[in-house]
């Protein structure tokens, strides 16, 4: 343990450090971002890391850029700097920030209490709209987070099977608990064989006991997921996966993939959860079970559902999710279900809904240039790499690989030269995350002015990587 003064001394040394990678950047970085720099360094002396999720921080060298304000499709820093918003908060702002709809609801809503602690007729109404909405959807539990959805999905698929174990793919991020935080991120090194990955926990502190309950298997391969299956069929409860990947770049299932996926859950008697935290009421109203035509028998959702305020949903069968209850299977959360953001929810389903679903066809429409125009770019400038995804979620990897079918072949790209890309990007107005591994997301406030903005932006990015090459 540290004591006061060595935690004093230790601050100030990284804080050096940190002055002195600055210093190695260009002059305009200093003063373009000089109020994000002074915060980050104000904001590390009291939260850990100077952020509250890691994310945050996590490979933005040298150092993040803060926000104050989102509108739309735009963010402004703290220097005053606007951006095209391609983070889109992680995919939570699915109408863009700041919707005036949804703003109106939670204000109207917060006159009458924020929570209230029973269950509401504002509930009953979201659920019968995500009933309406998603086909596996029979019952539906509310929560806050997509951690809490995935954990509350797990625990009601091992106690409706009375088995323990999981099946997690490699690669997949399912939140932030035990259970889930295995092979995130493998450092191919000790990842093991493809087919067959090791199981390794993301960082410390997740109790080794736990890996015992957990099975890893291969993303986008039948074969080497019916291998693992058969290995354990009598002790798995689930197989738990985000049906399109996002959490290494965008990673689309194989043609067919996801119904393989379903008929060897039906073979080995074992339940299959959709992970649709990042994929549900974003690229199809029913999310990817709607646009793969694969019913799971529990969807996890959160992000988009409250368009950027704090709210999830486990939806699922009615004979599944009908095991919660007193005496039964244990559910609870003080928050669950609380009024300011079912208010939001409501709203956000409404505009999602609104005119036969054009927010979904403009959230496509304008994914599809953005993707189709970095592809021109790319071959104009002559850049080697690729840009994938589905409708809204898409990444560029700078890589030889003519497509990326799992976490594995995404460490063949070249990250490093994808954050030179995005701080290209950053002076031009467009932001992204430094990190190859997250996406980029567009949302329904997403329109051809910020199409022509990321093009150009890009363009002017690739012309530099080019004459640097
Ligand atoms: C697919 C997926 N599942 C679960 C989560 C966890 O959601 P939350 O951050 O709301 O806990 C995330 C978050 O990024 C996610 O992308």
């Amino acid at each position: 343990m540290f004591t006061q003064v060595e935690a004093e001394s230790a601050i100030s040394q990284a804080r050096a450090e940190a002055e002195k990678r600055l210093t190695r950047q260009p002059a305009q970085v200093i003063s373009q971002f000089s109020r994000s720099f002074a915060l980050y360094e104000e904001a590390k002396r009291h939260l850990p890391s100077g952020a509250s999720s890691n994310v945050r921080v996590y490979a933005h060298d040298p150092f993040p850029i803060l926000f104050k304000k989102g509108l739309g499709s735009r963010v402004w820093d703290v220097d005053d700097n606007e951006y095209v918003d391609l983070l889109s908060s992680y995919g939570s702002v699915v109408l863009g920030h700041s919707h005036p709809a949804i703003l109106s609801a939670i204000n109207e809503q917060i006159r009458n209490g924020t929570m209230l602690g029973t269950t509401t007729e504002l509930e009953v109404e979201v659920a019968k709209k995500i009933e309406s909405g998603v086909p596996s959807a029979e019952l539906v539990s509310f929560a806050n987070t997509g951690t809490e959805a995935t954990m509350e999905a797990i625990r009601i698929a091992r106690a409706f099977t009375g088995r323990d174990k999981i099946l997690k793919f490699e690669g997949h991020y399912h939140g932030h608990h035990d259970y889930v935080l295995f092979s995130v991120e493998s450092p191919s090194v000790v990842a093991g064989l493809e087919q067959a990955p090791s199981k390794l926990p993301y960082y410390p502190g997740i109790p080794d006991g736990i890996s015992r309950t957990v099975v890893v298997a291969p993303w986008n391969d039948p074969v080497s997921l019916e291998r693992a299956l058969k290995r354990n069929a009598n002790d798995l409860a689930a197989i738990i996966c985000e049906p399109i990947m996002g959490s290494a770049g965008i990673i689309p299932p194989k043609d067919d993939y996801l119904k393989s996926v379903r008929e060897l859950a039906d073979k080995y008697d074992v339940l299959l959860i959709f992970d649709e935290v990042l994929t549900g009421f974003r690229i199809a109203l029913g999310g990817a079970q709607e646009f793969y035509g694969v019913k799971p028998d529990i969807a996890c959702y959160a992000k988009a559902l409250g368009g950027g305020t704090p709210i999830a949903a486990v939806a699922g069968r009615r004979d599944v999710m009908g095991m919660i209850g007193p005496g039964k299977i244990g559910y609870g959360g003080t928050y669950n279900g609380n009024s300011m953001c079912l208010a939001a929810a409501n709203v956000t389903l409404d505009e999602l809904l609104k005119n036969d679903g054009a927010a979904f066809k403009q959230m496509h429409l304008i994914g599809a240039q953005i993707v189709e125009g970095l592809r021109d770019l790319m071959a104009r400038y002559h850049q080697t790499g690729i840009v994938q995804g589905v409708g809204p979620m898409f990444q560029l990897y700078f890589t030889e690989a003519k497509k990326i079918l799992n976490y594995r072949h995404t460490l063949q790209s070249d990250f490093e030269k994808f954050r030179n890309f995005r701080n290209l990007m950053l002076h031009r107005g467009v932001y992204l995350h430094p990190d190859g591994t997250e996406r980029m997301m567009t949302t329904a406030a997403h329109d051809d002015t910020d199409v022509e903005r990321v093009l150009a932006a890009a363009e002017d990015s690739f012309r530099e990587i080019q004459k640097a090459e």
